[in-house]
């Protein structure tokens, strides 16, 4: 049910020492950015090939990517799988009783829809199904 990996999402303390980061060793620049205000993150889209690296900076002591650096640092948060039918990937992981996040699909940002699976049950890696 997974088309492509559609980004890596990596949480950052500075946005702009990130951006610059991939742009002086990679020469990959922002295709995208917006502030999510439902997730109190902004995020930068870098893209690499057909898929994103997705910059994450909280904006509030609240946002959960405040508390993921402040547990774990700087690094990978989540994998987010590009699917045709985000709704169907959902209901067939809680089928395999897998635990979730999102127990509906919601929007993401770049108009996509998207829901969120728990990392326990998913190897320990939180996962976001994307559908464009
Ligand atoms: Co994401």
């Amino acid at each position: 049910m997974l088309d492509e990996i559609d980004h890596v999402a990596i949480a950052v303390n500075d946005l702009d020492a990130a951006i610059t980061f991939y742009r002086n060793t990679f020469g990959v620049e922002v295709e995208h950015r917006e502030f999510i205000a439902s997730d109190r993150v902004e995020e930068a889209m870098l893209k690499v090939g057909t898929s994103y690296i997705q910059l994450l900076f909280p904006t509030a002591p609240d946002s959960p990517i405040a508390k993921f650096l402040e547990k774990r640092g700087e690094g990978i948060h989540h994998v987010g799988y590009r699917v045709t039918d985000c709704k169907a990937a959902l209901e067939r992981a809680k089928a395999e009783g897998v635990a979730v996040l999102d127990e509906e699909p919601r929007h993401g940002s770049r108009g996509t829809t998207v829901a969120f699976i728990h990392p326990k049950g998913a190897l320990g890696t939180l996962i976001e199904l994307v559908q464009q």
